[in-house]
């Protein structure tokens, strides 16, 4: 592991303002995380798991706090600065796969590809192809994403997630919409990712889910409740294969 936190937060906080009055979603949530490290985030339904991976991956600002991805403080960078980082360097799956249904696999898996202006037509098919094929749906290339199958169309999420080499993918709940078969790919895939190096902060409701990971952080009311090193339960894993 590397001495340098990949991410690096300090007493963040997030307080929504609606109609209703405020939500104080995050109330000062501290930890670092190091590359190649497998993050499961659990807590009660509320507790701000999202508010948190929306945070981490840039799609929103906290409101207190510090936020340091890869060295730079979050609160200097623009939002162009922070479109451009996230599209570079984070990879997002989600529970409801948010993939556009009607244009083909190859399509959706190659719009995070956008901005790299200088990548070769021939060069950007081969990236393309190699994440479908990495998680082994190549016959579905041609294919309208909404003809998919859930568990299919979280492969492509998947695929989509990786197109960029990423630093580091964010899955929300990524099996939450799934039967306990395709669940289990997607566990797998997200597990051989890991042990070729990447970095994964996954947030889920269900145990065996994160007995994938190494590390599991513990989030109530906004805070950080635990932050322990996950042993490795293998029984629970066969079970969960089966
Ligand atoms: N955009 C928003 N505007 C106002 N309040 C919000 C917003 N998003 C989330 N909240 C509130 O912030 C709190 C934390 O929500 P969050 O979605 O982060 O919880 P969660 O832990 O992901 O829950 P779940 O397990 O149900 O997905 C909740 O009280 C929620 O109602
Ligand atoms: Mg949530």
């Amino acid at each position: 592991m590397e001495n340098k936190p990949l991410i690096s937060v300090r007493n963040l906080e997030k307080l929504y303002y609606d109609e209703g009055g405020s939500t104080h979603a995050l109330r000062g949530v501290s930890f670092d995380i190091h590359p190649g490290e497998f993050v499961a985030i659990m807590g009660p339904s509320g507790s701000g798991k999202s508010t948190l991976l929306h945070i981490l991956s840039f799609l929103d600002r906290p409101t207190g706090g510090s936020y340091v991805f890869k060295g730079r403080d979050m609160d200097h960078l623009s939002d162009q600065d922070l479109a451009l980082i996230r599209n570079k360097e984070m990879g997002f799956i989600f529970q409801s796969f948010n993939l556009l249904s009607r244009i083909s696999v190859f399509d959706n898996v190659a719009l995070p590809l956008i901005y790299e202006y200088d990548l070769k037509i021939e060069k950007r098919k081969k990236r393309v192809e190699q994440a479908i094929a990495s998680v082994d749906i190549s016959e579905k290339t041609y294919i309208e994403a909404g003809k998919l199958s859930g568990g299919q169309k979280q492969r492509v999420a998947i695929a989509r997630a990786l197109v960029n080499n990423p630093s580091v993918i964010f899955a929300d709940e990524p099996t939450g919409n799934l039967d306990s078969k395709s669940g289990a790919q997607v566990m797998d895939i997200l597990q051989s990712l890991h042990k070729e190096g990447n970095t994964i902060i996954l947030v889920t409701h269900e145990t065996y889910t994160a007995e994938f990971a190494h590390r599991l952080i513990h989030i109530k009311d906004g805070l950080v409740d635990s932050d322990v090193p996950i042993k490795k339960q293998r029984h629970l894993k066969e079970e969960f294969f089966k």
